[in-house]
């Protein structure tokens, strides 16, 4: 009993000491065993993607085309790149957060459905220069479209999460959109 107390108060202790010594070291890299003692933080972040596929100043690029993408009903096999805004309100020339940059393809030969990967890149505020990564199947169609978090770096080292996104605006033609993010990152205290 008397052990297991003793490595109880070496575990709080070591937890309190080693945050000490996450803050003195951010932004240079934490060992792994380090942050895993640490206390955990769950931050909620809301964002608006300016995704601009066609027109002056496009940000997507398509990458490939599969054999299959012209006839298919879901123009599956195509991968597009993109590095896009992210904006504080959906309102475009609003501050701007940091920069979504990554990949999606149709990745569903029978419903519209994206295979999605990429990171968010933030540019101020306290999460400058950290990114999350956001990835999943993603049914741009539907009323509710859920990804998670795979990771991030900085602010985020260590993170998981779970994105719900949804079109503020959409145009089918186009596919030009503003697209809400809500973000719920759980990840060790910085
Ligand atoms: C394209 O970018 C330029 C330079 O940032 C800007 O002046 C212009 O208004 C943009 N055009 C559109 C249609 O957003
Ligand atoms: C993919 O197909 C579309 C539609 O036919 C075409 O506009 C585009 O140029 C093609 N892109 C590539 C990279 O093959
Ligand atoms: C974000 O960090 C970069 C690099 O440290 C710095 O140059 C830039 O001014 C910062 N941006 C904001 C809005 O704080
Ligand atoms: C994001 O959260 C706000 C506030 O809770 C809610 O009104 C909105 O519908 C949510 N959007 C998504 C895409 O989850
Ligand atoms: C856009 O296309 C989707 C899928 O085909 C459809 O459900 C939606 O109603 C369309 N929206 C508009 C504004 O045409």
């Amino acid at each position: 009993m008397a052990k297991l107390a003793s490595s109880l108060m070496f575990v709080v202790a070591f937890a309190t000491i080693s945050q000490e010594i996450a803050r003195a070291l951010i932004p240079c890299p934490i060992p792994i065993d380090t942050l895993l003692c640490q206390t955990t933080t769950v931050t909620r972040i809301r964002f608006y993607m300016q995704a601009i596929d066609v027109g002056t100043n496009e940000t997507t690029y398509r990458l490939a085309n599969a054999s299959i993408t012209n006839q298919s009903p879901t123009k599956y096999g195509f991968l597009d790149i993109f590095d896009n805004l992210l904006t504080e309100t959906s309102d475009p020339r609003s501050n701007p957060v940091g920069r979504i940059q990554g990949l999606f393809g149709s990745a569903d030969l029978n419903v519209i459905a994206t295979y999605n990967s990429y990171n968010v890149y933030f540019t101020s505020g306290l999460y400058n220069g950290s990114t999350i990564n956001i990835a999943g199947r993603d049914p741009v169609f539907s009323d509710y479209r859920e990804l998670f978090v795979s990771g991030g770096t900085r602010f985020f080292r260590l993170a998981r999460g779970i994105v719900t996104s949804r079109a503020i605006t959409e145009d089918n033609t186009t596919m030009n959109a503003v697209i809400e993010f809500n973000v719920t990152v759980v990840h060790p205290t910085p």
